[in-house]
């Protein structure tokens, strides 16, 4: 593990929390993400299921996670299954975790190897009344190929077909939306790698220089910190590449006159941080430049108090989008009364600024809850205005992690973010 470990307290009180939403007699089953292949004989990096790792730190593949709270042998309640690595495969692969290990980082009593698992599981079934399994029920993502809770669904349904299923991810969703105190540490964490970055990009960017230059001097940061690297593909995009909202291509030279806005964020112990900085390539905002980007960062500092717990992600973005409107007259992009007479469903800011600015982050960089499902305190989620304007030839976006409370918490509020402050930066570097 490149993190400092986790106390596994945090693994625990997370299943405890779970066992209070789970029906009496019940199995709950958690599956670990597999290894994804790539060409050849390699697989991608492997990244564990976020739901496994939040109950038990784990991030081994063929892992998983049996839960039965109200059975009636202790042993039974909570079991968690690794794989066990021959020697040969230790050679060529490295060191798998023993059942000890296992032990220490989960929290879990009962570690058996994964060649137990079906013959424990039919006694369970037997048992049960009902079994819970854990699927991403992302709303909006349709990938072409099923993740393993999914296959793992349809094989638990062919093996046992007429025990009763329940969705887990209602229930997971709930408990992860809430941040426990050592999860906002570890996203604060990924966030303070992600400003000592920028800090350096700042530094370091000059014009003439191409936008994946820029992606390595994040990259390099991430690494020596101690984050796995970036949460998600950064966008590092100059001149109108900022129009392109999911600009990931990052391989254009960034030219004099240009800003280039950065969306990027480290992931540390699996904690994610989401930040976007929108700055002058060659280290001064345009007249021009500098009044949207102040309209934007107006709006950013003002929609801060909206974080308070029952809040909920549709009343900011629709705050926002109107403080945004307001900033946009000003800008001279639109007048009062073209705004009296739009279609409300093709309002004028959706021009300039065509996306929600706030959602959950933590294991995930888009992490579970839904849009009505009212703030508790300790969730983090992003703040992020901007707006996009093709004609003029640049984006801008301003993008933090807060902390719902009575007060928020900003976790990026020492990352540089006011124009003057990028500005000095830039001009203090040898960016000369
Ligand atoms: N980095 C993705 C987003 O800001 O939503
Ligand atoms: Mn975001
Ligand atoms: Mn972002």
């Amino acid at each position: 593990m490149r993190y400092e470990p986790i106390n596994p307290e945090l693994f625990i009180n997370n299943r405890n929390r779970l066992y209070g939403a789970l029906k009496t007699k019940s199995v709950a089953i958690i599956t670990s993400n597999e290894e994804m292949p790539r060409n050849g004989d390699q697989y991608f990096p492997y990244r564990q299921n976020s739901d496994l790792f939040y109950f038990t730190g784990i991030e081994q593949e063929k892992t998983m996670l049996v839960l039965a709270p109200t059975h009636p042998n202790k042993a039974f309640r909570e079991i968690l299954f690794i794989l066990k690595a021959s020697p040969e495969e230790e050679q060529w692969n490295g060191h798998k975790l023993t059942i000890e290990e296992a032990r220490a980082i989960s929290g879990i009593q009962t570690v058996k190897y994964h060649d137990t698992l079906d013959f424990i599981l039919n006694d369970l079934i037997f048992w049960a009344k009902r079994a819970y399994l854990a699927t991403n029920e992302y709303p909006k993502f349709f990938p072409e190929i099923s993740n393993r809770d999914q296959r793992y669904a349809h094989e638990f349904k062919e093996k046992f077909p007429l025990i009763k299923i329940e969705r887990l991810a209602p229930e997971i969703t709930k408990l992860r939306q809430q941040k426990q105190p050592q999860e906002i540490d570890l996203i604060k964490k990924a966030c303070d790698i992600t400003g000592i970055a920028f800090n350096n990009v700042l530094k370091n960017t000059k014009t003439g220089m191409k936008e994946y230059e820029v992606e390595a001097l994040m990259t390099f940061d991430f690494l020596r910190l101690g984050a796995k690297g970036h949460a998600y593909s950064p966008i590092v995009a100059s001149g109108k590449n900022a129009c392109v909202l999911h600009y990931i291509t990052n391989h254009q030279k960034i030219n004099d006159g240009d800003l280039l806005l950065m969306d990027f964020g480290a992931e540390y112990a699996n904690y994610a941080a989401d930040c976007s900085r929108t700055i002058p390539a060659n280290g001064k905002f345009s007249p021009r430049q500098k009044e949207c980007y102040n309209a934007v960062l107006r709006t950013f500092k003002k929609a801060k108090a909206l974080y308070t717990p029952g809040n909920t992600i549709n009343n900011v973005n629709k705050a926002v989008w109107k403080m945004m409107e307001e900033e946009m007259i000003g800008l001279g992009l639109f007048t009062k009364e073209d705004v009296e007479k739009q279609d409300p469903d093709n309002p004028c800011y959706f021009k300039y600024l065509m996306h929600g600015v706030c959602h959950p982050v933590g294991l995930d960089v888009h992490d579970v809850g839904g849009k009505d499902d009212p703030f508790p305190k300790g969730q983090v989620l992003t703040l992020e205005p901007g707006i996009y304007i093709p004609e003029e030839g640049f984006g801008i976006r301003l993008e933090n992690d807060i902390v719902v409370g009575d007060t928020p918490v900003d976790l990026m509020e020492n990352i540089p973010i006011e124009a003057d402050e990028i500005e000095e930066i830039m001009a203090s570097s040898n960016n000369d």
